[in-house]
């Protein structure tokens, strides 16, 4: 699943982030097409920003994507837009995988290698970067903690589940998630880590557009 919903509020352009343009094309094209092309990938299901669902539908058509199953239009929050994209997942699929749009540079290994673990035993299955800085907590001006570094990881998509783990986590309470990985944690999933890649940088501001422009 393809989640393209935001609003890209931070990117400040007149459209919806997954439109923005990379290389003179809508942002959610570099992703879809990585996605189609991915023996790993059966179908596709795109979650578009409210009112760009015929636009999203046409980027795939012209990009010849026929893995794509529906396109929905997604939701208030990244959860509520994931639990619009499951509801379209058919079910026979025994494993879902989300993406963020916003995360153009979309390597093969990792979806394998995320696609491998649940062959492993896990529920879900999420690529981790080491983080270079440390981590500290603040409260009102002033560092409380400071966080084992060794412990911590950044976490990126594409992350997946099996399919009714993720089902099952996405019928509860959605307030205040920022990725699938934690409301499958919430609820007990064993959830593990696979090696991320520095690629999959998440476009937020103008200058990432820029940066992931050269990373293709
Ligand atoms: N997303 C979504 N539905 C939402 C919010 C986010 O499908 N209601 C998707 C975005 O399209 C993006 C991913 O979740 O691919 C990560 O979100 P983020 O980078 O925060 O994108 P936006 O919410 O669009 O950006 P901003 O927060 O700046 O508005
Ligand atoms: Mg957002």
């Amino acid at each position: 699943m393809l989640a393209a919903a935001g609003r890209g509020e931070r990117l400040g352009s007149d459209r919806p982030k997954a439109f923005a343009k990379l290389r003179e094309r809508p942002l959610l094209a570099e992703s879809l097409e990585r996605l189609e092309g991915s023996d790993w990938i059966d179908e596709i299901v795109i979650v578009a920003p409210p009112g760009w669902e015929e636009p999203s539908i046409l980027v795939a058509e012209e990009l010849g994507c026929a893995k794509v199953s529906a396109c929905v239009a997604g939701g208030e929050t990244r959860a509520e837009s994931v639990r619009a994209g499951v509801a379209e997942v058919g079910d026979e699929a025994a494993v879902i995988a989300v993406h963020d749009a916003a995360r153009p540079v979309l390597p093969g290994e990792v979806l394998e290698r995320v696609l491998t673990a649940l062959n492993e035993g896990w529920d879900g299955a999420v690529p981790a970067v080491p983080l270079a800085d440390t981590i500290k907590r603040v409260r009102d001006g002033q560092i409380v903690e400071t966080l084992p570094r060794q412990e911590l990881v950044a976490v990126q998509t594409p992350q997946a589940f099996l399919a009714p783990v993720l089902r099952d986590a996405i019928a509860g309470d959605l307030a205040g998630a920022t990725d699938c990985a934690s409301l499958v944690e919430a609820r007990g999933g064993r959830v593990t880590t696979v090696p991320g890649d520095p690629r999959l940088v998440k476009v937020t501001d103008a200058a990432d557009l820029e940066l992931v422009a050269s990373l293709l």
